[in-house]
């Protein structure tokens, strides 16, 4: 039963650690906090003094309800003082080494009625549980950052864990608030293993120069509504930790996209760890950068592709003058495949740029080789005017949101089909682990299974990464007219 939880111990009061204990605590619980040494136990203390002084600043708390909480928890260096904890929770550095040996010792401490938890992101459960005495009493509960606010927790039972034991975690997930999604012990459970390859993927395309920092950031946050940007999200998890998740995902599957880019390991050893060390992709005292408001200069646009007459009409209640595409001074493709080849057929090839509208509010802006930067600031300027925010980028298949989106649902597929997790679970896990409008199948269906399968086949075609390739189960659907992937659930 949840409610034989009443004392919890936290090992590791880091972010992830600390915003634990608060949760725990918030629920009424007992904690007791335990760092290494006196510094990082200070450190900390000063993190739950510092989210709940946030809270009570924001009227989310009163200075009683405050103190009840702080109050709830103890803070030591001793992991003899969890003797009489009914749940441990680990949350120290993502090294197998050292959960290893604390279970080792934890194992030894513990009432032998205590059950172990790991908030390892992705390293096994199943390796850890197997340095105790009872593996049966052993399990994962993996919160997100930050802890108080992301509402899932992923349950991970090995095929060692007790009958029940994760049904008594889940229920105790529902009374700290939290939604518990339950699924087996593979390499990053749900959510880092599609979020990870989706975050490393964003930093190997920056690394190709598709596009730059700020703008995917910008694109995926606009574009694809998520609530941040794959940088800024990489920066808030951490760097450290986001390599050793691609490290252990890399080591299960093999797949290239879940090798570390090698701008982490670079980042990494530099020393920016992300939020944690106040430089990551991002710097702290980092002035936003004002986006450059150019007048554009052209006169006259030509608009090719598909939905032309329509953005044609925008333009031109805009006061833009339309003209063809061999008088004009700028020439917007509509496309989101590589436009270079309507560019040679034009008189004056640097006047094309290639134009995918993502949402209501930003504008892909593909420059080829050949179009002038002259050019590609007469198209940014003109988008702002429009209302939009352009993200420029490099001339490549499905440019920025939907390279980074389709692999993303793709995976999602293969999840399902794999039978790890159901279509319910992945999506909740997504929406509550990451703060998505939408888990991946509910965007598949709002796309349309056939617009992501053919976005699928040209990302494979460009760029000859196997997992691009679209899953089985997706071509079958499309194959056989089937619209929405969730009719499937059972
Ligand atoms: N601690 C406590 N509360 C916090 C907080 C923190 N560190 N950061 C934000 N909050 C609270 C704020 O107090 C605020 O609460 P109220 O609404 O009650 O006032 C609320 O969260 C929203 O915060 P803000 O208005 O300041 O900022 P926001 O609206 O931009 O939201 C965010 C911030 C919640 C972080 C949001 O950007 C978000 O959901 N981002 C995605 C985070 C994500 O993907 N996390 C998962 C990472 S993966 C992971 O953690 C697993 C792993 O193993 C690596």
């Amino acid at each position: 039963m949840a409610g034989t939880f009443e004392t919890v111990g936290v090992v590791g009061l880091g972010t992830m650690g600390a915003g634990i204990a608060e949760v725990f605590a918030r629920a009424g619980l007992t904690v007791i906090g335990v760092e290494a040494d006196p510094a990082a136990l200070e450190r900390g203390r000063g993190h739950l003094e510092g989210s709940t002084g946030r809270a009570l600043a924001r009227g989310k708390l009163t200075e009683a309800e405050r103190a009840e909480i702080l109050g709830r928890v103890s803070f030591t260096t001793s992991l003899e003082d969890l003797a009489d904890a009914d749940l441990v929770i680990e949350a120290i550095p993502e090294v197998m080494d050292y959960k290893r040996a604390l279970f080792t010792d934890l194992d030894r401490v513990c009432k032998p009625s205590a059950v172990l938890a790991t908030n390892t992101s992705s390293l096994s459960v199943t390796a850890i549980a197997a340095t105790t005495t009872r593996p049966g009493r052993v399990i994962g509960m993996h919160f997100f950052n930050p802890a108080p606010v992301m509402k899932l927790v992923e349950v991970v039972r090995t095929v060692t864990t007790d009958d029940g034991l994760a049904g008594e975690v889940a229920d105790l997930a529902r009374r700290l608030g939290k939604t518990p999604v339950t699924v087996g012990d593979r390499a990053g459970f749900v959510v880092n293993r599609l979020l990870l390859a989706y975050l490393n993927h964003a930093a190997a395309l920056l690394e190709n120069g598709l596009a730059g920092r700020d703008d995917i950031d910008a694109a995926m946050k606009l574009g694809a509504g998520f609530p941040m940007g794959p940088f800024a999200l990489l920066d808030l998890i951490g760097l450290d930790t986001s390599y050793e998740i691609c490290e252990v995902l890399f080591r299960e599957t093999r797949d290239r996209r879940h090798a570390p880019a090698p701008i982490l390991r670079e980042l990494v050893t530099a020393g920016r760890l992300g939020r944690k060390s106040g430089e990551g992709f991002h710097c702290a005292e980092e002035p936003q950068s004002p986006s450059p408001h150019e007048k554009p200069s052209a006169a006259s646009v030509a608009v090719l592709g598909e939905g032309a007459e329509e953005f044609s009409a925008r333009l031109s209640g805009a006061g833009f003058k339309i003209v063809d595409p061999e008088g004009a001074e700028l020439v917007l493709a509509l496309s989101h495949t590589p436009v270079v080849e309507r560019a040679v057929r034009l008189p004056h090839p640097d006047r094309l740029v290639g134009l995918h509208l993502v949402g209501d509010q930003v504008a892909e802006v593909a420059s080829t080789v050949l179009t002038s930067p002259d050019t590609a600031r007469v198209a940014h300027g003109l988008l702002r005017i429009l209302g939009r925010t352009p993200v420029p980028c490099k001339d490549r298949a499905e440019f920025v949101v939907d390279a980074l989106l389709y692999p993303y649902l793709n995976d999602a597929v293969r999840m399902y089909e794999s039978g790890y997790a159901s279509i319910e679970d992945i999506d909740t896990a997504m929406k509550l682990g990451c703060g998505y409008p939408a888990g991946p199948f509910e965007t598949l269906d709002r796309l349309g299974l056939e617009t992501v399968r053919d976005g699928l086949r040209a990302l494979y075609a460009e760029y000859r990464e196997p997992s691009f390739a679209p899953a089985p189960l997706l071509d079958q659907l499309v194959t056989a007219g089937v619209r929405s992937i969730r009719d499937l659930t059972p």
